[in-house]
């Protein structure tokens, strides 16, 4: 069940991202079951109200007390040829890399970067 509600939290945030399709910010409302005075991530770690963490897909989270916000720390490039390259996160840095899609050892130009 709990990995249920983890698969169903991961599409809904991913259904939120394809929506708002440029912003980088997303709300989860916590478990009417939740605790007002902390906050459960993904990975099922626990986080004080009004504390924040990091995710491992370059997300800042913030604990409110009926939801949490999630906000990418990751620039996202613009500007680039999309049918030719594709931007990939690294998720050690943060950053994205455009690449070719069909090469990708070959980086691609963009004009810039939004949050
Ligand atoms: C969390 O932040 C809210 C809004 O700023 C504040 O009212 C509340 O007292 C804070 N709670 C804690 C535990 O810091």
């Amino acid at each position: 069940m709990v990995t249920m509600n983890v698969l169903l939290g991961r599409l809904l945030v991913l259904a939120t991202l394809i929506v708002l399709c440029n912003s980088s910010c997303y709300l989860i409302l916590k478990k009417s079951n939740e605790s007002p005075n902390e906050c459960t991530d993904d990975e099922g770690n626990s986080h004080q109200l009004n504390s924040s963490w990091k995710t491992k897909n370059c997300m800042q989270c913030d604990c409110g007390k009926t939801e949490i916000s999630c906000c990418s720390i990751a620039a996202i490039p613009m500007g680039y040829n999309e049918q030719k390259c594709e931007a990939i996160l690294d998720d050690k840095t943060c950053k994205y890399k455009v690449v070719e899609r069909k090469n990708p050892k070959k980086t691609c130009k963009f004009t810039s970067s939004i949050l």
